[in-house]
């Protein structure tokens, strides 16, 4: 199933913008051995369309709920989303450093057939997703579920993926493009593709004082740029601020919502909830585990392919929560296509496993089972569904910033 949609780009309004730069490209241009019958396609021109000024990305607004923890004492294992924040010092984002990340994250020459960009497979339109159980890049289909980038500064290890094999938001922004599946460049073609375009030697020189084109640079611009996608402006976030702690009940929210609220956050009578792992009101991976999933359609250890470590075997990290609703499918795998079959999973599916989480195992060492009543599996999803922020994927700071057509 392909939900992937291209957002339907309106025209910039001509007063703000100004256009850095009208490229032609090849569209259906015939490539060796063309064949005389073909018709010919006019070129369709693609313009980078940039604001005079940047948009403000450092000073993206960080919510009080989100640099102060709001739970009680006794929720020891909580946290303020501000407290996981992994931004370096030596890279804080700013705003023509990210303004350089937008653009090289649509560009799709960076890539081996010219088609594939970062957001290829992290769609803004699906909360930076593609909706796919497997994404596909230039080699084909990868082995894992594309994972949301939303408000990825906050998630202290500072690793990344799945199996948290990139050391750093950095690091990581090289992987993918050097990625035979993904991307298919190496690092000097990468240097050289970004050279040749004529514009990004400004953007380049406004981000970091000269037009010197590195893969280090590259990186930074992209991790900025990524670091700055942080939300805060979905129905929870509303109701939030009317209320003193998470776990108030909130004015906004039905009894239904507030009910799946309390199921997420508070064990109540059971030994754990969500909440114990899904950590801060960025509900983000408190560390990975094994969640109980069982083996899935191929063999995948997780965090244990990368330390060789048996005791990480099956542990995987899970992206922050928020805009869960409109990327099924879920898991590493993305085993499940609705919000419904998650939960029935912590219901009543919790496999056992060597690693499965010690929160999971009752008192008898078993896999331990949320036993949720039907009305709170649906309260459940309905609390799921309040996390959902449409700002941020209307949010023009986020948008393709590469025009086709006319502009
Ligand atoms: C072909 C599809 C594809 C492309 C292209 C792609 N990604 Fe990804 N991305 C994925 C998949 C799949 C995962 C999860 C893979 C895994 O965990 O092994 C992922 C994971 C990530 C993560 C980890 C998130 C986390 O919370 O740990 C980041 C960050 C990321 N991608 C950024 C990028 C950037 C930046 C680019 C462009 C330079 C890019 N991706 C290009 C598919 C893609
Ligand atoms: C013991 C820790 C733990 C508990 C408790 C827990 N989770 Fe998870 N959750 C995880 C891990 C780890 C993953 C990622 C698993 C994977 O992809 O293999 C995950 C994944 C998810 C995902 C899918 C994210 C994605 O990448 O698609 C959802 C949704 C989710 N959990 C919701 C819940 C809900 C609702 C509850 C409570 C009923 C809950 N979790 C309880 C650890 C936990």
């Amino acid at each position: 199933m392909n939900t992937h949609k291209r957002p339907a780009l309106a025209g910039p309004d001509p007063r703000h913008f100004i256009v850095i730069a009208a490229l032609a490209t090849a569209a259906g241009a015939c490539q060796g051995g063309s064949d005389p019958v073909e018709p010919e396609f006019p070129e369709i021109p693609v313009s980078l369309v940039l604001p005079e000024e940047p948009y403000d990305y450092a000073g993206v607004a960080i919510p009080r709920h989100y640099r102060t923890n709001g739970f009680p004492p006794e929720f020891s294992h909580q946290r303020a989303a501000i407290d996981l924040d992994n931004m370096p010092a030596d890279n804080p984002v700013t705003n023509y450093g990210a303004r350089l990340g937008r653009v090289l994250f649509y560009d799709t020459s960076l890539s081996s057939n010219g088609d594939v960009a970062c957001a290829t497979c992290h769609d803004v339109d699906l909360s930076f997703t593609d909706g796919l159980r497997f994404s596909v890049g230039v080699g084909g289909a990868t082995r894992r579920t594309a994972m949301s980038l939303l408000n990825i500064r906050f998630y202290r290890s500072d690793r990344f993926f799945r199996d948290e094999r990139a050391p750093s938001l950095e690091e990581q922004a090289l992987m993918p493009i050097q990625d035979p599946l993904e991307m298919g460049l190496t690092l000097e073609r990468l240097v050289s593709i970004v050279e040749s375009k004529h514009y990004y030697p400004e953007l380049f020189e406004d981000a970091f004082g000269d037009a010197t084109v590195t893969p280090d640079r590259i990186a930074r611009a992209l991790a900025q740029f990524q670091r700055s996608i942080v939300t805060a402006g979905a129905n929870y976030d509303r109701g939030r601020v009317q209320v003193d702690s998470p776990l108030d009940p909130f004015p906004n929210f039905t009894d239904e919502e507030n009910l799946g609220k309390s199921l997420f956050m508070d064990p109540g009578s059971r030994p754990v909830a969500c909440a114990n792992c899904h950590i801060s009101e960025a509900f983000v991976t408190r560390a990975p585990a094994n969640n109980g999933l069982g083996p899935g359609l191929r063999p995948d250890a997780g965090i244990g392919e990368v330390t060789g470590n048996p005791e990480d075997e099956g542990k995987f990290k899970a992206p922050s929560l928020r805009n869960i609703a409109i990327w099924p499918p879920y898991m590493h795998d993305g085993r499940f296509g609705t919000l419904l079959e998650v939960v029935e999973h912590y219901s009543s599916g919790i496999q056992d496993h060597p690693n499965l989480h010690h929160l999971l195992r009752d008192e008898h060492g078993e896999p331990f089972q949320f036993s949720f009543t039907d009305e709170e599996k649906v309260a459940l999803v309905r609390f799921l569904m309040t996390l959902t922020d449409f700002r941020v994927i209307d949010d023009r700071r986020y948008q393709n910033p590469f025009f086709r057509g006319i502009s």
